[in-house]
């Protein structure tokens, strides 16, 4: 028999809203519930979970580390932190079908790859899986989450090259892949992220190597950190008055090019280029920013450090091993 699609509907209606009418105050979404105990199964219900039980708490959307949306009821934040549970992101994570955040931080006995049922995940806005043990490249997949704006995989054992299909997240606005073992270059088409004047992106302490793509100077990028690779070439395009940038760390790789001339963007804060291959003089419009942090430590740099603004106020750390740099606060030049 053929059950006319409005009448299912009712049903459905009558089904979800029954408890609510009824005066039982329990707001979890059957259908949730099963995907989370499914998920607490795939981990081997481990005692970080233990609240996810009908026996101890009958509503799922109080139980540990998840959020109900207040409206639908329906899950939308799960966020498992600091445990020692162990195995693999449970594939059925993807059928929470309304979620909008994953975390999975701190467990340093989740090992595995991130699995592709996460794609199905079409509200995700938040992925963040870090301070793990998890291994394998970064999965192409990950493009298909439209919706995201923060992709956090820092702190993990990931290897291979970074996707160049991340760039096709429009909405992203905050990249993080801090701290794995990441190699190959800077994919060119990094400097087609859209729609996001303010993407943070941090690819330090990885085995990156070659030059940082000239592409990248189309961003509107606030807040940079490469530091902790092999990058080398020129990244003075960085640095143009009208540019926006206001926190970079290029420390840490082999970068040569001669700062003299290099005209930094007036937003420019926080500056850290230590231990490269920069050859040149510090450029007098350093004296003109309000800098809170620089160090220029460990290239091959020369000259007086030009008088003025912050500059004299820094610690000679900030100057030492250089070539031949000199005056305040390092002693006077000869
Ligand atoms: C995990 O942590 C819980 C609570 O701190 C503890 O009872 C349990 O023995 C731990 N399990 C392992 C395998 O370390
Ligand atoms: C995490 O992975 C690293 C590298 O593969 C390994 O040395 C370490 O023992 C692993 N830790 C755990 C808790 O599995
Ligand atoms: C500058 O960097 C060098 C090299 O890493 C470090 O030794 C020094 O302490 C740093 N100075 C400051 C003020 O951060």
């Amino acid at each position: 028999m053929k059950i006319p699609t409005p009448l299912v509907l009712i049903l459905l209606f009558c089904l979800q809203s029954a408890p609510a009418i009824s005066g039982a105050a329990v707001r979890c979404n059957p259908q949730d519930k099963k995907v989370l105990l499914q998920i607490k199964k795939d981990l081997g219900n481990p005692y970080h979970l233990s609240s996810w039980n009908t026996q101890i708490q009958k509503d799922c959307c109080d139980w540990y580390s998840l959020d109900c949306d207040l409206k639908t009821n329906r899950v939308i934040a799960l966020t498992i932190f600091q445990s020692n549970l162990s195995g693999q992101i449970p594939p059925s994570v993807g059928d929470l079908s309304y979620l909008q955040q994953i975390v999975f931080h701190k467990l340093p006995n989740l090992v595995g790859t991130i699995p592709q049922t996460i794609t199905k995940l079409t509200h995700l806005t938040r992925l963040d899986v870090s301070w793990t043990n998890i291994s394998g490249p970064i999965p192409d997949f990950i493009s298909q989450l439209n919706n995201l704006n923060t992709l956090d995989l820092s702190f993990n054992y990931l290897t291979g090259n970074i996707p160049s299909s991340l760039s096709e997240l429009t909405n992203l606005n905050y990249l993080n892949l801090h701290g794995n073992k990441l190699t190959g270059s800077i994919p060119d088409s990094f400097g087609t992220f859209k729609g996001n004047p303010d993407l943070y992106l941090i690819l330090s302490h990885n085995q990156l190597t070659g030059n940082v793509p000239k592409s990248l100077a189309d961003l509107k990028l606030t807040k940079l950190d490469f530091s902790r690779n092999n990058l080398q070439g020129d990244i003075s395009f960085f640095f143009e008055p009208d540019k926006e940038i206001q926190i970079a760390d290029f420390s840490r790789n082999m970068f040569q090019f001669d700062l003299t001339k290099v005209v930094f963007p007036k937003a420019l804060t926080s500056l850290d280029i230590n231990h490269n291959n920069i050859y040149g003089s510090l450029p007098q419009g350093l004296t003109f920013l309000n800098l809170q942090f620089l160090n220029v430590s460990y290239n091959r740099l020369c000259g007086q450090i030009p008088v003025g603004g912050q500059l004299q106020s820094f610690e000679t750390t900030v100057y030492f091993h250089n070539r031949c740099l000199c005056g305040a606060p390092l002693p006077a030049c000869k």
